[in-house]
């Protein structure tokens, strides 16, 4: 059956910055080239697929009496810790279905500090960690964690506010860096313990049951053994950062970090796809970071690397993620 699939997503283009603005405002927002290469490659799966663009193109077209079979969606949304709820909740108020996770797990993962709760309830291993709205809230009798700690903004992603500033590692330090981010980023600061070692990205595609892809390894200027070195803002678009898939790892290490990802994809209730981000310790131990449902699924990222390492194309991939959520619609 062909089906008439409705593109939503928040282009770059259609949020100009203004001055005063910072730069990295609108940093998960996806440029015209990743637009284009996800369009073409979604067209290969033979259904009709159609550029919504964002949210309120969405509800505009609906509202004008234009109907969709079913949304692929990646929107961003624009602020707030809900941004990324908002596109679900939409397609769910018009009775469409969508591909991706639902508002809950989109509220849930980008607050990484309960995404960290809810793997704590369910005894899976991420760093230990406090988060604090007021730096009245850090005093040194009271800390408990043990340094280096690294000090992020609970509710952003693209390494926003992360810098070599961000590894403290002592309490001077940590409350120095605890007041600029709160000052800067108006959010709640998320202090943990920061994982001397390796660093992983896994994607995770489909449902019941879903499936770990080959596990991508992060390399920061040609080395694997990161040690206390990790993915700052100012590396995003560097050429010190590059990825290894298949990662270089052994057996044990592979089925410890496959179960802990998909321990970890069920327990923040994701659907169709999502990319979770690792660190490993020297003792061979990993721990969650973060759980990225809306991956950057464009040329630029690691998408095209997995899918060789699975050996398919590109396009098969995202096609696959495609089925994957049309399956759980049971529209395929
Ligand atoms: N606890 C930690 N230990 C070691 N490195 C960390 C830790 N938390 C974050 N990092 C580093 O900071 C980067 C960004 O943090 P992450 O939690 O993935 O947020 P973002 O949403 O910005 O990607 C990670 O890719 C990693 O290099
Ligand atoms: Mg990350």
């Amino acid at each position: 059956m062909k089906l008439k699939i409705g593109f939503t997503y928040d282009a770059k283009n259609d949020y100009p910055l203004h001055p005063g603005d910072n730069p990295d405002k609108y940093a998960e927002f996806d440029s015209e080239d990743t637009i284009r290469e996800i369009t073409d490659a979604l067209k290969t799966s033979g259904h009709q697929i159609v550029r919504v663009g964002n949210i309120r193109s969405f509800i505009k077209q609906v509202n004008a009496g234009e109907k969709y079979d079913f949304i692929f969606n990646i929107c961003e949304g624009i602020k707030g810790r809900n941004r990324e709820s908002q596109a679900p909740a939409v397609f769910e108020v018009y009775d469409t279905p969508y591909s991706g996770s639902d508002a809950l797990t989109m509220g849930l993962t980008l607050d990484k500090t309960m995404a960290k709760r809810i793997l704590q309830y369910h005894g899976l291993k991420t760093p230990n960690f406090i988060a604090v709205k007021s730096v009245e809230e850090l005093s040194p009798k009271k800390f408990k964690l043990r340094f280096p700690i690294i000090v992020k903004p609970s509710l952003e992603g693209t390494s926003k506010g992360i810098s070599r500033e961000s590894l403290c590692r002592n309490f001077t330090q940590l409350k120095k860096r605890a007041e600029w981010l709160l000052e800067t980023y108006k959010q709640p600061a998320l202090i943990e313990e920061f994982i001397i070692g390796y660093e992983f990205t896994v994607p995770v595609l489909g449902n019941d049951p879903p499936k770990v892809l080959p596990i991508v390894q992060t390399a920061i200027s040609g080395k694997t053994d990161l040690g206390d070195d990790f993915y700052t803002q100012a590396r995003v678009d560097s050429t010190d950062i590059n990825y290894l898939c298949p990662a270089e790892i052994d057996k044990e290490l592979e089925e410890k970090i496959n179960t802990l990802v998909l321990e970890s994809y069920k327990a923040l209730g994701c659907h169709d796809v999502s990319r979770i981000d690792i660190r490993v310790d020297y003792n061979n131990e990993p721990y969650f970071l973060e759980c990225n449902p809306l991956p950057n699924i464009g040329r630029i990222d690691v998408f095209p690397l997995v899918a060789k390492a699975m050996g398919i194309t590109y396009e098969q991939l995202l096609c696959l993620v495609l089925d994957a959520s049309l399956k759980r619609h049971k529209l395929a």
